[in-house]
């Protein structure tokens, strides 16, 4: 296997966290408890991102699809979110790590409101991540959105272009992802920053999102690296 180049680390990894209720089901456990674990999963790629330099880390954590789920596992991952920002909050300050977040956030629950905005105020003094959380945030949902409020500025035809789009998504704070990265061996975007990927790398590996850890993190720099990134045009190799 190639080494990890440690001069061509991608400023901004997209993770869509994926297999928690299958990894539960494997230990006869409930989805919650798969959910549960994959915390521990952000907790270790939040420590990798940080270690290699990785600038922006932005994970699917809920999908405006999601609120189909089940009441109590809805509930639960809700109570997970708030949970783990109290439990975090001090510590990704420690390391450096800024909180934000994509999608509708005034459709959650207040308590995750609150919760989230809370951390907000409390940034570090030093930004060396910012972890964003994609919450009942869906990409279609965005660039509507987004259309919406180009029509209500009076924007004319003539007048819109894709960085004007880009200033009016959610994700405006941020560069476009270069690498995607995708648990549990399935293979698609799930309405996932569609417009951002236009030329990112996708990585899609078999793992379940709760066993993911640094080493698959790094794996998945590796193919990156190994890519020929050429973005319509030739190779330069
Ligand atoms: C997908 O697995 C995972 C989710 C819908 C939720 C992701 C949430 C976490 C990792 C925990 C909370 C996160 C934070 C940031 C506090 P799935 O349930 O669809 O798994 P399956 O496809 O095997 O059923």
């Amino acid at each position: 296997m190639s080494e990890l180049d440690k001069n061509r680390i991608p400023q901004h990894i997209a993770i869509i966290m994926d297999g928690n209720g299958r990894w539960a089901q494997h230990r006869n456990e409930s989805r919650v408890f798969g959910h549960m674990n994959g915390v521990k999963s952000v907790r270790s790629t939040v420590e990798a991102a940080v270690k290699y330099g990785v600038r922006y880390l932005t994970l699917y954590a809920f999908s405006t699809e999601n609120w189909s789920r089940p009441d109590d596992e809805v509930n639960a991952l809700m109570d997970l979110l708030v949970q783990t920002i109290l439990n975090e909050s001090n510590d990704l300050i420690k390391q450096g790590v800024e909180l934000r977040t994509i999608g509708d956030i005034s459709g959650l629950p207040e308590n995750c409101q609150k919760s989230l905005s809370d951390a907000r105020l409390n940034s570090p003094e030093e930004i060396k991540l910012t972890l964003t959380l994609a919450l009942n945030y869906s990409s279609k949902w965005e660039i509507t959105e987004a259309i919406k409020s180009i029509v209500n500025e009076g924007k004319t035809s003539d007048q819109i272009t894709p960085e004007l789009i880009d200033k009016h998504l959610d994700s405006s704070f941020m560069p476009a992802p270069e690498l995607m990265i995708r648990t549990s061996g399935e293979s698609r975007l799930s309405n996932f920053m569609l417009w951002q990927l236009a030329y990112a790398e996708f990585h899609f590996t078999s793992v379940l999102w709760p066993d993911f850890r640094e080493e698959h993190f790094v794996e998945a720099i590796i193919e990156y690296q190994q890519r020929d990134r050429r973005f319509g045009g030739i190779s330069i190799k």
